[in-house]
Formats: structure tokens, sequence, C-alpha cells
């Protein structure tokens, strides 16, 4: 566990609501705030943050660019600020460097640093010293990068960046963000052409953040998948960035108010980039008054206003194509699901095996706990709707996206639910209780 943590778990109980209502706005986006740091530390000159999402996870990847050598600070006017140092720059931290929670956070710092001849410890929460490690390192050895990691492949690990490093063509063997992006990074600082191949599309923030620092980039797509190449040792200018709300926090507030009798509440500033939107359209197939008002672009982003009020929602099958656009939605998904009538069927979910908790297992015993029938196979959850009764006690397993789901699903139940801790929702939307109880929800420290 990260030093910033209280000792002892903090349980939250969730009571039955009358109906949320608001303007709200969530924090920024985790994915940009952690790319907006890594890529300012490498590039030449002073970056400018606005909206950065001053949240647990974030807050180690600032620290980690800052002992690397890029001082990264938030001023007193809450803009941050990164000092770049090339992307040939970073230099071996005093320390090693913790990255808590966060997979994001580690797994694209590796990347980063691992063609410049630096050494670095990587350590984290035991959430994240559990998490595969392998799906990193063993594209960055191909590099020249070599790695002692505890065993099989986890943290703790020493990293020791590849004095001459040479480029790789690599395709993705899982359907991962954080792998591509890890790639990638290490390409910066590697002489010629690095290229992934990405037979299903993901999350695209690198590809378009790093373009707008000016990286030698380049997305072809093509039968086998995109193949994303950059041209390495060219540096990267300091940019000025804005960072929008996101979409994976605001699919809380939102799945709260459809399930809620009598709420009406919006949303603003959301990033819609279409890589991200898949829990928005399947809420929408699922029947939710979900209205995107004042669709706009902002920082190379579409961005727009949600506006969602109580809806009847019907059960639907989400396939597995839609998985990426989704992937960290789907134990919210399933608190909505509960609520639905008939059954939801969700496919291709073997990635939530290994997110900050097993999160099939997790959310299959929260629904048990609170009166939910569901089926599962190893990449599939069919959830029973009709309502969920409430009264049981959710184990929460140091995961975020698992507490604040069970919250939201006792707003609508008639008997309260109960998560076992809810210290780790600071990883990623540190004010979720005051924002949520600010439209008249009734979340509370249990007794
Ligand atoms: C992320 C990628 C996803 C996602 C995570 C953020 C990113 O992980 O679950 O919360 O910012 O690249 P995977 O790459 O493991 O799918």
């Amino acid at each position: 566990m990260s030093s910033n943590h209280t000792v002892e778990p903090l349980p939250l109980v969730s009571r039955q609501a009358t109906g949320l209502k608001g303007r709200i706005r969530v924090p920024g986006d985790k994915s940009m705030s952690h790319r907006a740091l890594m890529f300012g530390a490498v590039a030449i000159g002073e970056t400018t943050i606005r909206g950065l999402l001053e949240a647990e996870d974030v807050i180690n990847t600032a620290k980690a660019m800052t002992a690397l050598g890029a001082d990264a600070q938030r001023g007193s006017d809450g803009v941050w600020r990164v000092q770049g140092v090339g992307v040939a720059g970073l230099r071996s931290p005093a320390k090693p460097l913790d990255f808590g929670n966060s997979g994001t956070g580690v797994r694209l710092a590796m990347g980063l640093m691992s063609t410049t001849p630096l050494t670095a410890q990587c350590i984290g929460d035991a959430s994240l010293s559990g998490r595969p490690m392998g799906r990193v390192t063993v594209p960055l050895s191909q590099f020249g990068t070599s790695f002692e990691t505890a065993e099989g492949n986890r943290l703790p690990l020493t990293l020791k960046g590849a004095k001459n490093p040479v480029p790789v063509t690599y395709t993705l063997p899982v359907a991962s963000a954080q792998v591509k992006s890890a790639v990638l990074l290490a390409g910066l600082n590697t002489p010629g052409k690095t290229t992934v191949i990405e037979p299903t599309p993901t999350r695209d923030h690198t590809e378009r953040m790093l373009k707008g620092f000016g990286a030698k980039i380049t997305v072809e797509k093509k039968a086998d998948g995109n193949h994303i190449t950059i041209e390495g040792q060219h540096e990267l200018t300091a940019q000025n960035l804005d960072v929008p709300g996101d979409p994976s926090s605001a699919a809380f507030p939102m799945v709260a108010a459809l399930i809620t009798p009598g709420s009406d509440i919006v949303i603003e500033n959301i990033m819609l980039n279409p890589t991200r939107t898949g829990l928005i359209d399947t809420l929408i197939e699922m029947g939710g008054n979900i209205v995107l008002e004042n669709r706009r672009l902002a920082g190379g982003e579409e961005v727009g206003d949600l506006h969602v009020k109580a809806s009847a929602l019907k059960g639907v099958t989400v396939p597995a194509a839609r998985a990426p656009s989704m992937i960290d939605e789907y134990p919210v998904l399933s608190v909505a699901a509960s609520f639905a009538s008939g059954i939801t069927r969700m496919e291709g979910l073997e990635e939530l095996r290994v997110k900050e908790s097993d999160r099939l297992a997790a959310v299959e015993a929260g629904l048990a706990a609170n009166g939910v029938s569901t089926r599962s196979g190893r990449d599939w959850l069919e959830v029973d709707g009709g309502g969920a009764k409430g009264g049981g006690l959710v184990v929460t397993h140091m995961d975020h996206r698992i507490a604040m789901s069970f919250l939201v699903m006792g707003l609508a139940s008639a008997h309260e639910t109960k998560v076992d801790d809810s210290r780790f929702i600071a990883t990623s939307f540190p004010d979720f209780t005051g924002l949520m109880n600010g439209m008249g929800a009734k979340l509370t420290p249990a007794t």
C-alpha cells in the first residue's frame, strides 16, 4: 500500500436515494493525465497541464518523473508544470519509484525509461504487485533492456535501460493500450522505426498526444490491424495541455442517475474519444436516456456534456468487440444490468481477470451478496435484471472501481449496500463521495 493511505480500512454505506439532481464535473481523464506528465518529462521546454487528475495514481507518476530528473509540480494557480529533459535526458532515480496502485503508471514509465541507460527499481502496492508485468518486459527486452523481477514477472522489479537500443516490430498479443504505449515510448529514444501492430483497436491517447508533441508517428489501418510507427530520437516540443473529464469516472454518476428514480443530472466536459465511449453506447442501447450536449473539440479530443435522466433499462448482449472501448466500465455496467429487465450478457472479458482485482470474480461476489443472480465463464458474465435487494457487504480487493460501483448500487436498492474499504477510491476519484452526496446520494461512513 502506498504511504498516503490510512492504515485502517474505511467502510462506507450507501442508502436508497430519491433522485439525483445537479450539474457536475468529474476530475480529469486518468489516461491523458499520466501521458501528459510523461510526455512532458521527455519534451524540450516547460509543458503546462490544466485539469490534471489530482489523484494518487497520477501523483505517483508526477513524483516518478521528478525523481527521473523532469521536475513536475503543481503551481498555486492549479496548473501543473513539467520541466522536460529531452528524449534521452532521464537519469537514474535515487530511490525506488513507487507507482502505488497504478498499472498504467508503472507500465508506461517502464517503456519511457527502457531505452535510456539508467537503472530504476519499480515498486507498487499489494494489488499492483500481483499484476502481470511480463506483457511489457517481453517486448521491452527486445530493445535490449534488462529486467530483474519478482517471481512470475511481477513487481518489485529492477530495470536496466538499453545503452544501444534496437528498434522493434511488435504485434500485441493482448488488446492493451498500456502495452502498446510502453512499446511506442521505448521507440522514442531508439534509432530507426519502431512499429506496434494492434489487431484490436484500443484507446489511442498515446498516438494522438505524441503527435501533438511533434513526434514522428504514423497510424496505418491494414488488414491485420493498426500499424503504428514511431521514428525515434527526434525531440518533442513542450505543450500547453487541457485535460477533459474522465468518461470512466463519469460512468459512476451516469449509472447512478439512470437507476435512481427521479434523477436528472448533467455531467459537463467529458472526453468522448470513440475508443472510450463503449459504455455510453451500451447504456443507450439498454434504453438509457443519455443525451450528448454541447459537443466540441478541445485539445485534440472530442468533448461534450452528458445529460442523464432516470430510465427503465432492458438487458442486452454486449459483444466482445466492444470490450476495449469500455474495459474499465464492466463493474458499473453490471450494476446497471441488475436494475434492467431481463438478462444482460457481456462477452470478451478475459482482461478483467488482471485489473486492480479479478473484477469478474469481485463483481459476481458483490452482486451475489446483494441478491442478484449471475452466471459466468472464463471471459463472460450474465447478470439477471429485476433489481438488487441490497443488504450485502462487498469486498473491494483494493479496487477503486469495485468500491464505487457498489456504492452506486445502494442508491437504488431496497436495503443499504456496504463496501468494506473505500480508501482506494482516492486512486482515481478523490471527491467521489462529496460529489455524489452533493447531488442527493446518501453515502456515509459505516459505524
Ligand atoms: C489504460 C489502459 C487500460 C485500462 C486502464 C488505463 C491506459 O488497461 O484498463 O485503466 O491508460 O492505457 P490495459 O492496457 O491493461 O487494457
